[in-house]
């Protein structure tokens, strides 16, 4: 949107969270934002303290209208959640997924590449460029399930994967648009030999669309078992991978050492074709371990800032901004412990934005 001074402005929530989510955001926000200006586009950034400290403080992470305050701005912009004092189900149960699935942001987008300076376990000359377009609103996430007889010798549980047509067809034609538009295979990976009913769906609505829509694009299945050792032996033969939000979490998470790790790994949870704001967040948690030291990599959330960016329409302030990446992990001053560097949190991101600033 325009402001009265014709300059555009962009309105982003920022959900810090928890752990080392307030520590990547703060480092990150400046530096997407500075990339912004620089291509004449003004960031509104709305601040929320939602997360464990809210919920310890008032019993709700995030409060009832969430929904509704998300949605008045173009985009979210979020860090992690993960607190000590608070069950992990539940932190994940009233703020992530209520927002994923509040919004409808079925398509999770995790792009895993490699970067100059980065050392992975790649294959010499191996140049990994994936992406993990994962469905966001069901699967094993569809919060369905119970027990009986608790504390017994006899006690069950169930936790029910839910795999609808409307939402696999639309995930495929997401992930089908991405491959066309990548020149890559789609590589659908599933289970269909075991959970037949539910894998046996996504492959058939997969193997209709791909005929019926993207004959032009190559498609194959793979059992998501056997994918997973292809993604570490040979990550280089993937393209786009397409699968269920269980499989794509795990997935996601594998690939990321080919990008450099977790802290170098972001995401974009958006729903192609609606109007919904998107929803930014680095793919990996809190990191207790690490929080509050300053050390942790703030790669990750600006890269997803720059998903951000591509997403509300300034596709030139991304690409700036990831050839700043580039250029700051190429000469070292990125570099944050995860990557064998010494750079803090704060001077990984000042380094990056001085890349923006130098002449090109
Ligand atoms: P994690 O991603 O938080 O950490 C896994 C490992 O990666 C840790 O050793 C951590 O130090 C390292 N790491 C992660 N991000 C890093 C960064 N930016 N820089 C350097 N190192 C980094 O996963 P976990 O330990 O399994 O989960 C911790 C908490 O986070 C849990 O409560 C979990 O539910 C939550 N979680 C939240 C999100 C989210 O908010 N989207 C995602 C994953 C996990
Ligand atoms: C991720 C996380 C989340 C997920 C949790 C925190 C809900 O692991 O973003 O990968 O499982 O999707
Ligand atoms: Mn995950």
């Amino acid at each position: 949107m325009s402001g009265a001074d014709g300059t555009r402005r962009v309105r982003v929530a920022a959900v810090r969270g928890d752990g080392i989510g307030p520590e990547v955001l703060d480092a990150a926000l400046p530096v997407i934002a500075r990339a912004a200006a620089a291509d004449g586009v003004t960031l509104d950034v709305t601040d929320l303290d939602w997360g464990g400290d809210r919920l310890l403080r008032t019993g709700h992470a995030m409060p009832d209208d969430a929904i509704d305050v998300v949605r008045a701005h173009d985009a979210i912009l979020f860090g992690a959640i993960g607190h000590p004092q608070v069950d992990p189900d539940v932190s994940v149960w009233t703020l992530v997924l209520p927002l994923r699935k509040g919004l409808q942001l079925y398509a999770n987008l995790r792009p895993i590449v490699g970067w100059p300076g980065v050392a992975t376990p790649a294959r010499e000359g191996a140049e990994v460029d994936l992406l993990v377009v994962r469905e966001n609103t069901e699967g094993e996430y569809a919060g369905i399930g119970g027990r009986v007889h608790q504390g017994t010798p006899d006690e069950v549980a169930t936790e029910v994967a839910v795999h609808s047509r409307r939402a696999i067809e639309r995930i495929a034609r997401c992930g089908f648009g991405h491959a066309r538009e990548r020149g890559q295979t789609l590589t659908l990976a599933t289970k269909s030999n075991v959970a037949r009913h539910g894998y046996g769906l996504w492959d058939e609505v997969v193997a209709e669309l791909g005929e019926r829509e993207f004959p032009d694009v190559p498609r194959e299945q793979a059992y998501v078992d056997a994918l997973a050792t292809r993604m570490v032996a040979r990550p280089e033969s993937l393209g786009v991978v397409l699968c269920s939000n269980l499989f794509g979490d795990i997935l996601s998470d594998l690939g990321a050492p080919f990008a450099g790790g977790l802290g170098m790994a972001p995401s974009a949870n958006v729903a192609p074709g609606v109007d919904v704001p998107g929803f930014f967040e680095p793919v990996h948690g809190s990191a207790p371990d690490i929080a509050g030291q300053g050390i942790a990599n703030p790669t990750a959330a600006v890269l997803s800032g720059a998903m951000l960016l591509r997403d509300v329409g300034c596709p030139g302030a991304a690409d700036a901004l990831e050839r700043a990446v580039g250029t700051a992990l190429r000469d070292g001053g990125a570099r944050t412990r995860d990557l064998g560097g010494t750079a803090t949190t704060t001077q990984a991101a000042a380094a990056v934005a001085d890349a923006l600033d130098a002449p090109a």
